[in-house]
């Protein structure tokens, strides 16, 4: 179970270089943002972008909402001031863009550690390249401030030479590798986006899919999609009821000393429990959010 059990249904990529779309975030309910200065900024507009996001995330507003930064990579002109900027800001946590090795995350660990920041900002993993998906493991396992791997599946198209299809089976393998990596190692994990914004019931099929694989919510691109992501990734009342149902019924035959049930016809064990208490987390956590949002 992750160390902090987050909701992360609906993960939004807003382009650091667009004001209007910072001050929005603050509107959204989705669960979490990434302010990115790396793919979604042009190369003239990064300094700027470094300031502003830094001073949107500092000015606050999202409460329990995440604000993420996503940096340049440390191989770029501008990735060493961007995680040197991010850490000393109030962001939740700094996103690595192409990760594609335990390395790469220490030696950007290093350079957060060095910064001076009063508190070590937590680290996400964008994991969209081949050599990526193959380290997934040794990635999700590099640190313990790592808590959540992105994939990006954009950036793995281009270099698998692979289509995007409505099942997107070129994709699979990957993700079931992410999957098993970060899962292996006890961190969240949100899927890639869906790039086609008009395709709305492609868009929701692709997030079904995605909760089915066992991701914990969406990357996105778009203020639209938000309301889908969090209904995909949210348990539904049948969940909520069947959890409670089972838990109270194992807690019953434990104590009659017995180590597994049947609830309406179906056996339940310990791993059913542990589910469970997972799904309620998550319902709480969901709610946490609702309400702070009505208040
Ligand atoms: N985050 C926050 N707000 C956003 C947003 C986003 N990603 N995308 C759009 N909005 C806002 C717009 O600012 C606009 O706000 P307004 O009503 O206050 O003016 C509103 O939502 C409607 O936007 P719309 O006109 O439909 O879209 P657009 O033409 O402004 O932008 C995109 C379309 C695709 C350019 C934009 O959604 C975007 O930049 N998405 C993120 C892309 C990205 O970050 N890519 C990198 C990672 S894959
Ligand atoms: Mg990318």
């Amino acid at each position: 179970m992750p160390r902090t059990f987050l909701a992360l249904r609906s993960v939004l990529y807003v382009p650091g270089s667009n004001e209007r779309a910072i001050d929005k975030a603050r509107t959204l309910s989705a669960d979490a943002f990434i302010f990115d200065l790396e793919d979604a900024v042009a190369p003239s507009a990064k300094e700027q972008a470094r300031a502003r996001v830094c001073a949107a995330v500092d000015a606050g507003g999202f409460g329990r909402r995440q604000a993420v930064i996503r940096v340049n990579g440390l191989n770029s002109h501008w990735g060493y001031d961007d995680l040197i900027a991010a850490a000393k800001s109030r962001a939740d946590a700094i996103l690595l863009p192409k990760v594609e090795s335990g390395d790469m995350v220490r030696q950007a660990e290093a350079i957060i550690a060095a910064s001076g920041a009063a508190t070590p900002t937590a680290i996400w993993c964008m994991v969209e390249t081949p050599r990526g998906i193959l380290h997934a493991e040794e990635i999700a396992g590099a640190s313990p401030r790592i808590r959540c791997l992105v994939m990006g599946t954009s950036d793995l198209a281009k270099d698998l030479g692979a289509m995007h299809t409505r099942e997107r089976l070129p994709f699979l393998t990957s993700l079931g590798m992410c999957l098993l990596a970060a899962r292996a190692c006890d961190v969240a994990i949100i899927d890639g986006v869906h790039l086609n914004l008009e395709d709305e019931e492609g868009f929701v099929h692709a997030c079904r899919q995605g909760a089915e694989l066992g991701f914990d919510g969406k990357t996105l691109i778009h203020p639209k999609t938000i309301a889908a992501a969090n209904a995909a990734f949210s348990p539904s009342d049948e969940d909520l009821a069947w959890s409670h149902r089972i838990i109270d019924a194992y807690k019953e035959a434990r104590e009659r000393g017995e180590g597994l049930v049947v609830v309406g016809g179906k056996l339940i064990e310990n791993l059913h429990v542990e589910g469970a208490r997972r799904t309620l987390l998550l319902a709480r956590a969901i709610s946490e959010l609702e309400k702070e949002r009505a208040q």
